[in-house]
């Protein structure tokens, strides 16, 4: 199965665990879209209703807009039931690396205000440890992000400043990201809090004790672990 299969696999079987009258957190990227795509069409069979969804970017709202799914705000609403999103790694323990999509610092506000935080990947995301499939993407503040790259190098990361259209790469919130390349991340706790430590770094893709549960798309079906 490609990996787009896979994606849109996952996406439903996260649409199938929604329940009418939820408040839900709407992740960002690739996967998402499927799972939005499969929420709509539950609603609009009527087998779901009542649901609103904080999104975690501007695309994502607008994608939400277009499949005609409720919205709302973390300020009407700061306490959610659960939360969907994809991921760019997934450990043993289901610690992440997220925000290769660049809503991270969003992502994570919201995962961290739901009851229930499903993560939705293919299997090419699992990895056995973190920091070995792809660079951790690291949120920065424009204004001295030298000297903030400068903090993240003592910690033996390479960071990159991410681009796009040959332009500094800017988050929602008009940040840069440094793509952090590490030799594998041997205690992410740790990392975590000395990256958070760095003045001028405002979020980091380690999303640590969040995930309640993983769907991932397989060849032979979706595999649901839990905690
Ligand atoms: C967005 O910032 C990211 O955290 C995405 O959730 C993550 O990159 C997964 O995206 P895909 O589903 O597109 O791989």
């Amino acid at each position: 199965m490609n990996s787009e299969s896979l994606k849109k696999m996952v996406g439903e079987v996260a649409a199938q665990q929604v329940q009418s009258g939820q408040k839900l957190g709407l992740g960002t990227g690739s996967t998402i879209r499927y799972f939005l795509e499969a929420l709509q069409l539950r609603l609009q069979s009527g087998e779901l209703d009542g649901i609103i969804g904080v999104p975690t970017s501007i695309q994502t709202e607008q994608q939400a807009i277009q499949l005609g799914i409720p919205l709302t705000t973390l300020a009407e609403q700061p306490q959610l039931d659960l939360t969907v999103d994809g991921a760019d790694e997934v450990d043993p323990q289901f610690d992440l690396i997220k925000g290769l999509g660049g809503a991270l610092l969003r992502e994570k506000i919201v995962a961290a205000t739901s009851s229930r935080f499903i993560v939705i990947v293919d299997e090419s995301k699992m990895v056995v440890q973190l920091g070995t499939r792809c660079p951790l993407p690291i949120e920065v503040l424009p204004f001295g992000w030298e000297a903030t790259s400068r903090s993240i190098l003592a910690l033996d990361g390479q960071p990159e400043l991410r681009f796009a259209d040959e332009k500094p790469f800017q988050t929602d919130q008009g940040n840069y990201i440094l793509n952090t390349t590490f030799d594998g991340i041997s205690d992410a706790p740790r990392l975590a809090a000395q990256l958070d430590a760095i003045p001028g770094v405002l979020g980091h893709g380690l999303f640590l004790n969040l995930a309640t549960s993983v769907i991932v798309g397989t060849d032979s079906g979706p595999r649901v672990l839990s905690r």
